[in-house]
């Protein structure tokens, strides 16, 4: 586990954040912050608001009150491109890779906003990163394995160059032996420089790469602590940690 580097201006920031679905409150008074160069994840049951959490800092969702801070800088009412331009990519649940287009084009769709001239020498590194994905590069993402269309979701976000990568369950649908290797690439990026805020499930799994982390209980945040004090804490161990923890 490496150790935050936190700067005095958080990378992304939630200010007391409400978000509502017609008339359902999701997110209730949520803080959250993630500096650069952090490992940080996002934990809770089932629809507490996790993924509404990530479209939420993406723009996706736009809440109802409450602040989405970028740099420093109050994003409520900027798109989705705007914070993408800066640095902040999503890898979403369940991968949503364009089925039809080749995993090149995949790739190649994840630098759309750059105008920089470093798309060619990443694509390099992704193919380092990911040999499997290297021998397939003309084949069609749909007919991909699982584990390998993770692969292509992970390198499409990083040849956006990111700052903060947003991963929403990213070890679900995976057998467990590739649960275990698509932690240590999670890892791996990390190292890089880039930070990472991750929703799991798999809280074991995820604490134990992670230097921070929170706890959403329908819609609020219930703990907010070191991945360390959390694996410890009894309240998350009886509830996330147990036995049939998936
Ligand atoms: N577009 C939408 N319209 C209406 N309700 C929504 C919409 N998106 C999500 N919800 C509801 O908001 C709640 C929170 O959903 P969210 O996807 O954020 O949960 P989650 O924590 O990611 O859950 P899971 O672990 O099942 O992925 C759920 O009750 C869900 O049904
Ligand atoms: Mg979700």
């Amino acid at each position: 586990m490496s150790e935050a580097v936190e700067s005095p201006t958080p990378l992304l920031e939630f200010r007391g954040i409400n978000t509502h679905y017609g008339a359902v409150h999701i997110l209730k008074d949520v803080d959250l912050a993630i500096y650069p160069g952090e490992l940080v994840c996002l934990l809770g049951g089932n629809a507490s608001g996790k993924s509404t959490t990530l479209k939420t800092l993406l723009g996706m969702v736009t809440p109802t009150t409450g602040e989405v801070v970028l740099d420093g800088e109050v994003v409520n009412d900027k798109p989705t491109s705007y914070r993408v331009e800066r640095g902040v990519t999503m890898v979403p649940e369940n991968r949503r890779l364009f089925k039809r287009l080749t995993v090149k084009e995949n790739l190649e769709l994840g630098a759309y906003l750059r105008n920089d001239d470093g798309v060619e020498s990443d694509l390099e590194r992704i193919y380092e990163m990911f040999p499997r994905v290297k021998e397939r590069l003309n084949q069609k993402s749909g007919t991909l394995s699982g584990g390998e269309q993770q692969m292509v979701a992970m390198g499409r976000a990083l040849m956006a160059n990111p700052r903060v990568l947003l991963m929403d369950e990213p070890s679900m649908g995976l057998a467990p032996a590739l649960v275990q290797t698509n932690f240590e690439l999670i890892q791996q990026i990390h190292e890089e420089g880039v930070a990472i805020f991750m929703v799991e499930q798999n809280a074991n799994m995820a604490l134990s790469i992670a230097d921070r982390g929170w706890v959403l209980q329908t819609g609020r945040v219930v703990l907010d602590d070191s991945a360390e004090a959390l694996l410890a804490n009894p309240e998350l161990r009886a509830s996330y940690l147990g036995e049939g923890n998936r």
